[in-house]
Parts: structure tokens; C-alpha cells; sequence
């Protein structure tokens, strides 16, 4: 069942974001907030969401209308393979405390985070929502896909059983202020913006990125991951999960060379076609968010060149 009404998320509605001084959650607040909707939020030191009487007696008080759950447990590949339980058993808790707490406080709609990389290893290009469960898993981070998917199911269950208006999307990579700069536990993109800054500071004559530069993929602003939720609180109720991409994707050498422009970087770019290359390509399939009327509207060079600027002034204040 699809709708099409702006009334499943009226001006008034109290929203609870959970996970509000992440990435995502940051943005979505940001956006939430500007289109003027109360938005509750709760430190982790206050309410651990893993905790699900916890979380069930916070949403009872606070009785939000609506819930966007972007509160994970996320990292890139060594994190994931580093602390599988925790990416497993985590994002599983926090997951079952949200949704049924959501639900047994009455909150009417609930939009779930889902992730890109929860598609099968080599579901066909670009990825349609169809593709999801049709194949074996990328194993580096199989139990955080696991535990999304099985979000995404708990979602499907509650519409399925109670007829609740819940709903899930899916992102591609993200970028945007706030990210995470660890070179440990950071995704591609802010990581290669602090490398091509620190080669500069230090006056390296060369970068050397992992494989042969080939692989193509995808980056959106959360800026527009966030005014995609806000359509999609607002105007979709269906059961499957809606991509969030921005349509095009490009190499991971004409991504670095992005940043090192933008970074003002002189030196040379070199890859270690040694090391692995991951999947060739990852592009989202976006007609289903396209026809609900929302498009991307941050171009790559200018998100890139705002995040470098935040991050360089966070680091020198
Ligand atoms: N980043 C991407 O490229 C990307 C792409 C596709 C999908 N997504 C999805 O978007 C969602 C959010 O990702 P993100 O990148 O925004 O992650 P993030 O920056 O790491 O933020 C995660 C948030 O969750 C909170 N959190 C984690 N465990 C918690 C717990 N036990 N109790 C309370 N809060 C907890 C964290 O709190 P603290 O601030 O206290 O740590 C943080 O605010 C995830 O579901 C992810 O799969 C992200």
C-alpha cells in the first residue's frame, strides 16, 4: 500500500531523532527543526538505546508522533571486522528498543535508517529496493547487514501486523559536516580529505591510495539524505525500503582528484593496485525517491570543499 499525503506527518508533529549528534542524525534535526517540528533528542549518557525499558519508558513520557531512528552502531571495514558482535548484537538492541518502544508509545510514524551496503555483494547496477535479499552478502561487514536487514524486516513486520505507518530508507555513502576524520574507523571520503591535507602540511611529494582507482561509487551531502527523510516522512508509506542516492556515482580517482583540488594539494596521486579494490560499482537505482519529487542539490566539488572547510576550522579552534 502506498500513500501520497502530506497529512502522515502534520506541521505539529514532536519528533524524536534518535541518534541526533551522529552524521545523519545531526542533519535530520538540522532539517526537522528549520521546517518547524518540535524535535526531542537524548544524549547517549542519558538513555543508552540499547536499553529497551529504558528507551519504552523515555518514548511513553515523551509520546513523540513521529521517530527517525539513526542511532547505529557504524564504522568502516576494520571497525566491522575488528568488533563483529558488537556491529551484530548493537544494532540489533537499539533496533529492537526504538521500533517496539515507538510503537507501544503510540508514535504514528517511524522512518528507519537503513544503508546501501545491506545489498547483495553483486546485485545488478544500478541497485533497485528489489535487489535487497536476493544474494550473498559483502563478508567484511556480513553481521551489521544482518542486523539492518533485520530492521528493515521488523519494519515490514509492524506495517504487516499492527498497520503501522513505518517505513525505512536506504542511503548511499554520505558526507557532510560532523564526520567522522578517525583514519581508524573513517569512510572513504573524509579520510581521503585528511590525507591529501596532511600530505600537504608535511609536504609529501605523493598519496598512495589502496587498489587501482577504478572502482566507481557514489557520495550525497546529509544535507540531502535529510530533506529526503522530511519527503519521505511526509509523503511515502509503502513497505519497501526507498533508495536515497544522488544518481551518479564516479571513480575513486576522479574522487581523489576532487579532493586534491579542492584541498590545494601539489603533489601526485598514486594507487597500490596490490592492495583490493572492493566492488566495481555501487550506484543506487533513485526513480522511487525521484517520482516522490525530491532530488540532490548539493554538488560533490562544493559538499566536499564546505566539509574541508568545517573540519578545518574545528581543528584549529
Ligand atoms: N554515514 C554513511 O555513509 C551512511 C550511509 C548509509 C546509511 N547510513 C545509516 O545512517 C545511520 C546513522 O549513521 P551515521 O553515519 O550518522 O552514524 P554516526 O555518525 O556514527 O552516528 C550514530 C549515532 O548513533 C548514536 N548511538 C550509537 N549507539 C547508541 C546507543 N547505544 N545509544 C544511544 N545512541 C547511540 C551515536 O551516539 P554518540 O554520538 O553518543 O556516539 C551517534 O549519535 C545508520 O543506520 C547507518 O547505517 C549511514
Amino acid at each position: 500500500m502506498t500513500q501520497t499525503t502530506h497529512e502522515l506527518l502534520p506541521e505539529t508533529a514532536r519528533i524524536f531523532v534518535a541518534g541526533h549528534r551522529g552524521l545523519v542524525g545531526s542533519a535530520v534535526t538540522r532539517r526537522l527543526a528549520a521546517d518547524g517540528h518540535e524535535v526531542v533528542t537524548r544524549d547517549r549518557d542519558e538513555l543508552d538505546l540499547r536499553d529497551a525499558a529504558r528507551t519504552e519508558s523515555f518514548l511513553r513520557d515523551v509520546r513523540p508522533d513521529a521517530v527517525v531512528l539513526a542511532a547505529a552502531k557504524v564504522g568502516g571495514i576494520m571497525a566491522n571486522s575488528t568488533y563483529p558482535v558488537q556491529f551484530l548484537e548493537d544494532n540489533l538492541r537499539i533496533q529492537l528498543s526504538v521500533i517496539a518502544g515507538a510503537h507501544a508509545a503510540g508514535a504514528g510514524r517511524l522512518l528507519f535508517l537503513g544503508s546501501s551496503c545491506i545489498y547483495p555483494k553483486l546485485a545488478p547496477q544500478p541497485i533497485r529496493e528489489d535487489a535487497l535479499l536476493t544474494g550473498p552478502l559483502e563478508p567484511t561487514n556480513e553481521p551489521y547487514a544482518l542486523a539492518k536487514i533485520a530492521g528493515i524486516t521488523q519494519i515490514r513486520a509492524y506495517r504487516r501486523q499492527y498497520g503501522a505507518s513505518y517505513i525505512s530508507a536506504m542511503p548511499t555513502n554520505l558526507y557532510g559536516p560532523g564526520d567522522n576524520f578517525d583514519l581508524e574507523t573513517s569512510h572513504v571520503l573524509p579520510a581521503l580529505i585528511r590525507r591529501f591535507h596532511e600530505a600537504g602540511e608535511s609536504g609529501a611529494p605523493e598519496v598512495t591510495l589502496w587498489g587501482t582507482g577504478t572502482p566507481r561509487r557514489e557520495f550525497l551531502h546529509v544535507d540531502d539524505l535529510a530533506a529526503a527523510c522530511a519527503v519521505l516522512l511526509r509523503s511515502y508509506d509503502g513497505d519497501d525500503p526507498v533508495n536515497v542516492g544522488c544518481g551518479e556515482d564516479l571513480t575513486i580517482r576522479e574522487l581523489a582528484e576532487t579532493v586534491r583540488e579542492v584541498t590545494g594539494y601539489p603533489g601526485r596521486i598514486a594507487f597500490d593496485a596490490t592492495r583490493p579494490d572492493g566492488t566495481p560499482r555501487k550506484l543506487l537505482d533513485i526513480s522511487r525517491i525521484s517520482a516522490l519529487g525530491w532530488k540532490p542539490r548539493i554538488p560533490l566539488r562544493d559538499g566536499i570543499a564546505a566539509v574541508y572547510a568545517g573540519w578545518r576550522a574545528g581543528a584549529a579552534a
